[in-house]
């Protein structure tokens, strides 16, 4: 069965409350497509409003992050029983962004992936390479070892379910998009390690997505590779540009 296509907006550190709703009442129209699965990650105080903002729509909501213990003193943090009661039925976990200034590494995003699972949030499991990785020629080898950790203890049935989102760090917010050709490599790789890891059925059900400055004038291009069943869409996602991108095949 052909896998379905999961377009994603990650809002990033933007969009106050109020002006959440605003743009959930623009993109809403423009976000219809019954052939893909829609999901805005938003600010965690966000998430409230967007899930009431998006009822009887096609859109689900998701965090950007979420911690590994159910609750307790880490001051800050917000737990899966948050989420799931809030409604966000998905989390990115792992995102560069994290890693970079929150100090998260491998270990940290599989504790997240398995929580995440444990409470039924799907998780979109974010990795990539620098771009000194690139030029050095070891990206597939540091991807395969992100996606292993990430990974550990991960049921097959669990992975099958699971989001990956393959996020050269050199092509966020750079405007400068990995090619098709590129973005493919990686993605086909991906699924490869998923099925060494697993099997052929749970390489073939995984859902994998590129981001990088995926915009409306490449994302048809990137959607049509074989192993790129969605897109991570930072920028382009709080514009109505989001729409065209979600609409990549009308
Ligand atoms: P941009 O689309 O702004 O490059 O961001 C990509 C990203 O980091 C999505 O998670």
């Amino acid at each position: 069965m052909a896998r379905k296509k999961i377009i994603a907006g990650n809002w990033k550190m933007n969009m106050t409350p109020s002006q959440a709703l605003e743009l959930i009442d623009t993109l809403k129209p423009l976000v219809a497509n019954d052939d893909v699965d829609v999901v805005f990650c938003v600010p965690a105080i966000d998430i409230i409003p967007a899930v009431e903002a998006v009822k009887d729509t096609n859109i689900a909501i998701g965090a950007e992050n979420m911690y590994f213990e159910e609750k307790g003193a880490y001051t800050g943090e917000i737990s899966p029983d948050m989420l799931t009661d809030a409604g966000a039925k998905y989390v990115i976990i792992g995102h560069s962004e994290r890693r970079e200034y929150f100090a998260e590494t491998d270990e940290t995003v599989n504790k997240k992936v398995l929580k995440a699972f444990e409470h039924g949030i799907t998780p979109i499991i974010c990795c990539g390479e620098s771009l000194t990785q690139r030029k050095q020629g070891i990206y597939v080898d540091w991807i395969r070892m992100q996606i292993k950790i990430a990974f550990q203890n991960v049921t097959a049935d669990q992975a099958k379910s699971a989001v990956i989102a393959y996020e050269p760090i050199w092509a966020i917010g750079t405007g400068e998009t990995a090619t098709a050709d590129q973005a493919e490599e990686v993605c086909a790789a991906i699924r490869a390690c998923i099925k060494e890891v697993y099997d052929e059925a749970t390489a073939e059900a995984i859902r994998i997505q590129y981001g990088g400055s995926m915009n409306a004038g490449n994302a048809a291009e990137l959607l049509a590779k074989p192993d790129i069943d969605g897109g991570l869409v930072g920028g382009a996602a709080l514009k109505p540009d989001f729409g065209k991108i979600v609409n990549y095949n009308k």
